[in-house]
């Protein structure tokens, strides 16, 4: 199961987003890129009009998590603008099924955010409509927020859910070098990471670091 990093540009410094892209280019597998409309999250970043500028300016697929209210109104417009990979949050949605059959009528990967005390076996039957699960491992709305191990159990549990099938497993929020390695050993297999990435000196080192501990984690366990 490969390992992907996907560096949260929401810790990147806004008025050098396109550097700050850069400077994780041929390192980072995915740009990570949250949308929060104040309503969903007590939070306001971005919408399309700035993915829609660093779509043009990066060269790493972009991947987007919408954490809005209406992603069934929304969300088919990145995949449209030519983001890889829309993620919404099914607290939001109105109809999932038909949401992520839209985005991937677009040419996206198709996503399906849980929030930390959303269970995931009630959505045991929508997997095969979608091409990555994110569980959240952090209250969506803010970077820089601290772990929540009580969600390790249900990523254990996702990825018995997802068997043989090929849906990607997402963990976001509090992921550094020590949680990403408890993520990759509970099946967890493509890992955002904000201030891990962007708060330190060298952003495209601390990625490496982190796919390398994530790689330890995973053969220990044999996945
Ligand atoms: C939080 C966002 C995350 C955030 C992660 O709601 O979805 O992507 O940027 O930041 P860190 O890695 O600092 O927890
Ligand atoms: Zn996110």
């Amino acid at each position: 199961m490969g390992i992907q990093i996907s560096p949260s540009i929401l810790s990147a410094d806004f008025a050098n987003l396109a550097q700050q892209c850069q400077i994780v280019a041929g390192h980072a597998d995915w740009l990570h890129v949250d949308v929060m409309d104040n309503h969903f999250v007590p939070n306001l970043t971005l919408g399309l009009p700035v993915v829609e500028a660093l779509l043009k300016s990066v060269s790493t697929p972009v991947d987007c998590h919408l954490m809005i209210e209406d992603p069934d109104r929304w969300a088919p417009g990145y995949a449209e603008a030519g983001a890889g990979s829309v993620t919404f949050h099914v607290e939001a949605a109105t109809a999932p099924i038909k949401l992520a059959r839209d985005i991937r009528a677009h040419g996206a990967r198709a996503g399906l955010g849980i929030r930390p005390a959303t269970p995931v076996e009630p959505y045991a039957d929508l997997l095969a409509e979608f091409d990555m699960l994110l569980i959240m491992t952090v209250e969506p709305g803010f970077g820089g927020q601290k772990f929540l191990d009580v969600v390790v159990p249900k990523i254990r549990r996702a990825r018995q859910l997802i068997g043989d099938a090929d849906v990607w497993l997402q963990v976001d929020g509090g992921v550094d070098a020590q949680t990403i390695e408890i993520c990759a050993e509970a099946g967890a297999n493509v890992f955002v990471a904000g201030s891990a990435v962007y708060d330190g000196e060298d952003p495209a080192a601390a990625v490496d670091a982190l796919r390398a501990s994530a790689q330890r984690a995973q053969s220990a366990a044999r996945l």
